[in-house]
């Protein structure tokens, strides 16, 4: 079953109706971007962890390793480099274990080496852990057990967890109190999951700030820090709150806080099956998603788009009616991406509904004290919903006392939770490390609530109407662009050796312009930069040569005459222009080089539009130049680190 608001979060079978809000104080922000994955059951379990592995290397792919419990011990395989590296060298055949952990990790603390990797050991070799997140007090609590003849062998903070809880085993003779005890005196956050010889029928998952969710399968349960790892075994999952632990038996899950208060895990049902993790027949994940587009936009408006009455239903903001019908302002915040769209947002709802927005770096937000006050309405945009710096800036929104909302895609993650009320975008699942489908959802997200707002203040129902009506036919026109993708390659293969790209729009197309740029800065390592086209004049023409791409977004609206001026300036230095124009714009052929025809709709719209060519471009630039496509170097797919 979709899930349908915000707060109405997935099918539950468990004994609750509606997810609370968590309370900020609650909160803690994760800062490592790694994936975890557990198994208990009877299954072997080395292979099925691996397998997990690869589902979560977008949450990072600098190292990877496993460790199993066999009947004489520990099992432990670690290395610097991907999952297939670490897959190649676990000794699958000699391997009986069924309980086991997992972890695939993006480096914070100490470079990637094989040392570094995770699984971390005690010093009697019988404790071991795979940990997210950062121990804040590791140093202090590295000295003193150093002090008592401790030993370490890496130069991560995890390993100083898993001494202390081997540490704390010598005197309680009990992994589940030994590893609370250890918990109990660390500060930070993490996202833990510990196995022992000591007990071959325990598995023991704990988190603060770092998600973990369990899968219950049938007599076996799958540990993970999210569902990907998770689906192909079962759909019914228990998410870890802040400051809880589950211990897992093959008998059973039990789940408590960290003080060992017995809580209840409510059972919730995954509402996306394994097909959408998986490639289906896409050379890359991002040229998948990219072309998923026609459906997760369709998916972002389904049951909330009315197009005769001109309006919008949005469940998942009842509970905030009023508070957004009175807002004086709305601060949109974003990372990367998510940014990207909120600019784009800011146009259209500033067009529709006249209220001022603002539109924020979650990463710079906190740093210069905002003014913010009760009247104001701050939305947070993410697809992971667990990003640190987002998640940081709502947190003092809310405590500056606005009403804080997201729009989010993972359903159930940390900011869907953490907010008042909000929107969710349904992209399903994104693997690609550039995001693109969910960019475009976020698109309709904003543009249905720029048209739900707009319609409570001075919007008429005609005008409302003709907006709904032009957003129902936006899928047909990105699935339009998709078929005619094979002239956007064409272009690429032609631009692929440039070293530097510019990427130029004006009024509501150059948020897209600095989308174009960051999509291919991310895979194709070539320097992008994107400007408002008027900007150039001011100083980055100096630039220009003919060696030098200029991609002009230049749709038949108010400023197509203006941008067509901004064209002939960089042509005059020599530049090459790549136009994306709107469907029967025979002029620009005379300007551009090459000409990516796009089709026409209302031109707070259009960005929409544009976005489609820019991600394919992007794409086949990358695949011409060689590069990682889904898995681009120094990056990870959720940035849970400050
Ligand atoms: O999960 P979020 O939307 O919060 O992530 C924000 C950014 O980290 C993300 O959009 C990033 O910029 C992507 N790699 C862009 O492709």
């Amino acid at each position: 079953m979709r899930s349908k608001d915000f707060f109405q979060i997935i099918k539950k079978i468990g004994n609750s109706t509606s997810l609370r809000p968590i309370k900020f104080k609650n909160i803690l922000i994760g800062r490592a971007m790694c994936g975890i994955v557990g198994y208990i059951g009877a299954k072997s379990a080395a292979g099925l962890i691996v397998n997990g592995l690869k589902r979560l290397e977008y949450r990072g792919y600098d190292s990877a390793g496993v460790v199993t419990v066999e009947d004489d011990g520990l099992y432990v395989e670690k290395c610097e480099g991907k999952v297939a590296e670490l897959d190649r060298r676990v000794k699958y055949g000699e391997l009986r274990a069924t309980l086991g952990v997992g972890h695939t990790r993006w480096a914070t603390h100490g470079a990637p080496t094989d040392a570094n990797a995770h699984p971390h050991t005690d010093n009697s070799g019988a404790i071991a852990i795979v940990h997210n997140g950062i121990i804040e007090n590791h140093a202090a609590i590295k000295s003193k057990l150093s002090e008592k003849g401790y030993i370490f062998r890496s130069e991560t903070d995890s390993e100083v967890l898993a001494v202390l809880i081997g540490c704390h085993y010598e005197r309680l003779r009990n992994l589940e109190e030994a590893a609370r005890a250890a918990l109990s005196e660390i500060e930070g956050t993490f996202g833990l999951a510990m196995v022992s010889s000591h007990d071959r029928d325990i598995l023991i998952v704990a988190r603060r700030g770092s998600p973990i969710v369990i899968g219950m399968g049938e007599g076996e349960y799958i540990a993970a820090s999210d569902a990907s790892a998770i689906i192909q075994h079962t759909r019914q999952v228990i998410y870890l709150e802040d400051n809880e632990m589950a211990v897992i038996r093959r008998g059973g899950c039990l789940t408590k806080t960290i003080q060992n208060v017995a809580t209840k895990g409510k059972i919730h049902e995954l509402d996306y099956d394994v097909e959408s993790i998986e490639k289906g027949g896409f050379a890359h994940f991002m040229l998948k998603e990219i072309y998923e587009q026609p459906t997760s936009f369709r998916d972002a408006m389904r049951g909330r788009l009315m197009v005769e009455d001109g309006n919008v239903k949005l469940g998942g903001l009842r509970l905030v009616e009023d508070k957004i019908r009175n807002a004086k302002r709305l601060i949109l915040l974003g990372c990367g991406t998510a940014w990207h769209a909120g600019l784009a947002g800011e146009y259209m709802l500033e067009r529709l509904a006249k209220i001022p927005v603002e539109v924020e770096y979650a990463s710079e937000f906190r740093y210069r004290n905002p003014i913010i006050s009760a009247d104001d309405v701050v939305i947070a945009i993410s697809q992971s919903g667990e990003t640190a710096d987002t998640l940081a800036a709502l947190r003092e929104a809310k405590l500056k006392g606005a009403t804080i909302l997201g729009v989010v895609n993972v359903v159930g993650s940390t900011i869907a939770r953490s907010t008042d009320a909000g929107v969710y975008i349904h992209a399903g699942p994104e693997i690609g490390v550039a995001s693109t489908k969910a960019f475009t959802s976020q698109l309709a997200a904003l543009a249905l609530l720029a048209l739900y707002l707009g319609r409570m203040h001075s919007l008429s129902q005609l005008e409302g109407s003709m907006i709904a009506e032009a957003l129902r036919t936006i899928p047909e026109k990105i699935q339009f662009i998709l078929d005619h993708a094979e002239s956007v390659r064409s272009i690429a293969q032609e631009y692929a050796k440039a070293d530097n790209f510019f990427f130029l729009g004006r009024g509501a197309n150059f948020p897209v312009a600095l989308e174009g740029a960051l999509k291919l800065k991310e895979i194709s390592y070539i320097n992008a930069q994107g400007y408002p086209a008027a900007e150039m004049k001011h100083g980055p023409i100096a630039l220009i040569d003919d060696k030098t791409p200029a991609l002009f977004i230049v749709p038949k609206d108010e400023l197509y005459e203006k941008t067509l001026s901004n064209i002939e300036e960089v042509r005059a230095r020599g530049g090459r222009i790549i136009a994306i124009a709107g469907e029967g714009d025979t002029h620009i052929q005379k300007l551009a080089e090459s000409v990516i025809y796009i089709p026409n709709t209302l031109p707070i719209l259009q960005p929409i539009l544009a976005t489609i060519p820019l991600q394919l471009l992007a794409y086949y630039i990358a695949v011409e130049r060689g590069t990682n496509v889904d898995m681009p170097r120094n990056l990870a797919k959720s940035v849970t680190v400050e």
